[in-house]
């Protein structure tokens, strides 16, 4: 029974050859905010998250880097440690798969699963890229079985493997998903698993020869065992699935996974099945997220617009970035990340809607009532009618992952509360000398100052230190998150006294934020290539004289070339320049520009040219973008010297 208040939840855990970005940030404050409430809802949380260590990709990023595998992961997990503490996560666990605890259970989980007769030897066969060292699959493949990565042509390469009988479990998976609709949420994932489910799954290929960075197979050491494999058992590990049964029956039976939508047939189907072979119950609940895109592109290293959440957090703050995150798409859609979105919820939910609450709350407190809450007969209010249907749409909302949901709730309370001031014009009760007045005026800001011991409550998951700042600022000295929800009783906040403190949200004025903004995504002009450096002698051999276009021609079969006559005073000559595709003839005719005069005469069409106009241009793959003529900036005689 003890089990029914327990409450295990993991993140997926991330690769580290990567650095942290805000699709990692994502998932992690989620379930740092479930991990809150349900804490706060007086549940037994275990909290789990860390970082995949072994396989393919963390080999080849350290064969990159030139140092080892080990090295490589012992520096890079720290990145993911320290984003947590900026975060603000509160994981009571952090797990790495290179740890002996968990290299430990994996064998222990292949040797059962070996006995058992569930895993067995076979052979893996399919394309190979030998100079890669590694299997391409055939949808993947580049034309005429290339490797899709280096182009080399791919072999068929057979090796011994042990496989995972998963598809003896299927039946009973699919039993257990249609008889618990909820666990795989939301249903869109749900559907596309039982469809996947019900087209069949074979056993998978659970080692590799071709690899050394993993954990191996016990008894049998040239193989190690698969990435996947040996990563989906951390969840068991870290709550002693080996040697710790008590803390094991404790939380596993109430496990759930949080992960992205692109990893869940590891999660729904690979898993799922693995645990059954091992008899073991199912996760109570897999939930799926969306993925971000960034001003509506995909984030990508290669694009350059990976949102780094270190960043975000020094310019806008901790908890105005995990509002953002959980309040701008609904949990499980897409959503689209862009900074401008963040900066005018800032201003609006933030500064304006919860900001404003607290301060027109808390002044008004110490002008009419020297800083004292009061107290009164009777407290209830239109807010505190709407308080209990507020905390049960929050649990609501957060029963089902709807954090955007849950916000809402919390956002029409505090924006009821702004009206209610509106509404009951404190200022104007204050300036009245009935006693029905000051009965009133108490009233008013009894309830004010509960809507806003209450906000501070139901935003602490999300927010834990904008809402420690709000009971301070109340005078109360309990940590919100400490507190419980049905602790709460309206009215109880009488007799406090406010310590009125800083601006929650600053509002941040969105034309100089443009123009910040502005400022730092000018495009900075590209260095271009140099000519070596040359004496002033050789610049002199260069004669160049003012002179004036007096006539100009179209040549007949030319796109490129004009038929110029210019004159530089003291002579007149034809040249040939191909600026056709930036000027008409008439715009060329009277002209003043600079012509190289010692130049080769050259034929170009027939014609021979004698000397070269001079222009600047903006050149792309070879070709002139723009084109302008450099012209004396002055009336200077035609034949003067340029020097
Ligand atoms: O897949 N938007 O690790 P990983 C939202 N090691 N979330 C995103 C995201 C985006 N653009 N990009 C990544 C692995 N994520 C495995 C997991 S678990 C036993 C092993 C999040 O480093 C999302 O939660 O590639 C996704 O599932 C996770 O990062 C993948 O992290
Ligand atoms: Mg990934």
């Amino acid at each position: 029974m003890a089990q029914d208040k327990t409450f295990y939840i993991t993140t997926p855990i991330y690769y580290v050859n990567d650095i942290p970005h805000i699709g990692h940030a994502y998932t992690t404050i989620a379930c740092d905010t479930m991990a809150r409430y349900k804490r706060m809802k007086g549940y037994d949380v275990h909290f789990l998250t860390g970082t995949d260590e072994h396989g393919q990709k963390i080999q080849a990023a350290a064969e990159t880097k030139g140092i080892t595998p080990q090295q490589l992961v012992d520096q890079i997990h720290v990145n993911f440690k320290d984003l947590w503490r900026v975060l603000n996560i509160s994981n009571d666990d952090f797990i790495r798969t290179t740890e002996d605890r968990h290299i430990k259970t994996v064998q222990a989980v292949f040797r059962k699963l070996i006995d058992q007769g569930d895993i067995y030897k076979g052979t893996y066969s399919g394309y190979y890229c030998v100079p890669d060292e590694t299997y391409v699959p055939e949808n993947a493949m580049g034309p005429n079985k290339t490797c899709p990565d280096c182009g080399r042509p791919l072999t068929i390469m057979e090796e011994e493997s042990y496989f995972f009988r998963g598809s003896k479990y299927v039946p009973e998976l699919i039993k257990y998903y249609e008889e618990h609709m909820k666990a795989v949420m939301p249903r869109v994932r749900y559907n596309e698993i039982m469809s996947f489910l019900k087209g069949g799954v074979r056993d998978q290929s659970v080692s590799r020869t071709s690899l050394k960075w993993g954990i191996p197979v016990p008894g049998d050491e040239k193989h190690v065992i698969y990435v996947w494999f040996d990563a989906l058992i951390n969840y068991m590990t870290a709550v002693g699935y080996l040697d710790n049964p008590e803390m094991f029956s404790k939380y596993w039976p109430n496990v759930r996974h949080m992960v992205g939508k692109d990893i869940i047939r590891f999660h729904c189907v690979t898993w799922p099945l693995m645990l059954l072979a091992l008899g073991l119950p199912l996760p109570a609940e897999i939930i799926a997220h969306g993925w971000w895109t960034v001003d509506g592109e995909k984030m990508s290293k290669t694009r350059g617009n990976v949102v780094d959440p270190f960043k975000m957090v020094k310019a806008y703050g901790l908890d105005a970035f995990r509002y953002f995150l959980l309040r701008e798409v609904p949990f499980g859609n897409d959503g689209d990340f862009s900074e401008l979105a963040l900066v005018s919820g800032i201003n609006s939910d933030l500064a304006n809607d919860l900001g404003n609450l607290l301060n027109r709350t808390l002044q008004m407190i110490q002008s009419y009532r020297e800083g004292t809450v009061p107290s009164c007969s009777d407290a209830s209010s239109e807010l505190s009618r709407m308080y209990p249907e507020v905390l049960s749409r929050v649990d609501e909302a957060l029963n089902n992952y709807a954090y955007d949901e849950a916000l809402k709730a919390i956002w029409e309370f505090i924006s009821r509360s702004n009206k209610f001031i509106d509404e009951t014009m404190p200022w104007k009760l204050a300036k009245s000398q009935e006693d029905s007045d000051k009965v009133s005026l108490s009233h008013v800001l009894l309830n004010l100052y509960e809507s806003l011991r209450l906000a501070g409550l139901l935003i602490a998951p999300f927010m834990p230190d904008t809402a420690k700042r709000i009971y301070s600022q109340l005078g109360q000295d309990a940590d919100p998150l400490t507190l419980n929800y049905e602790s709460f009783t309206w009215g109880a906040g009488a007799g406090s006294t406010i310590k009125k403190g800083e601006v929650l949200f600053p509002r941040i004025d969105l034309k100089e934020w443009k123009k910040a903004r502005e400022a730092e995504n000018a495009p900075k002009a590209e260095e271009p290539p140099h000519e070596a450096e040359i004496g002033i002698e050789d610049f002199g051999k260069v004669e160049m004289r003012v002179a004036q276009v007096v006539k100009c021609e179209e040549i007949p079969k030319s796109k490129k070339l004009y038929k110029l006559e210019v004159d530089l005073g003291y002579e007149k000559r034809t040249v040939c320049s191909g600026i056709k595709a930036f000027f008409t003839t008439e715009e060329l005719t009277g002209k003043r520009v600079i012509l190289v005069t010692n130049l080769k005469p050259a034929k170009l069409m027939g014609i021979e040219s004698k000397g070269m106009i001079l222009c600047a241009s903006v050149k792309k793959d070879g070709k002139s973008e723009q084109l302008t003529l450099l012209t004396p900036e002055k009336d200077i005689p035609l034949g003067s010297r340029v020097s």
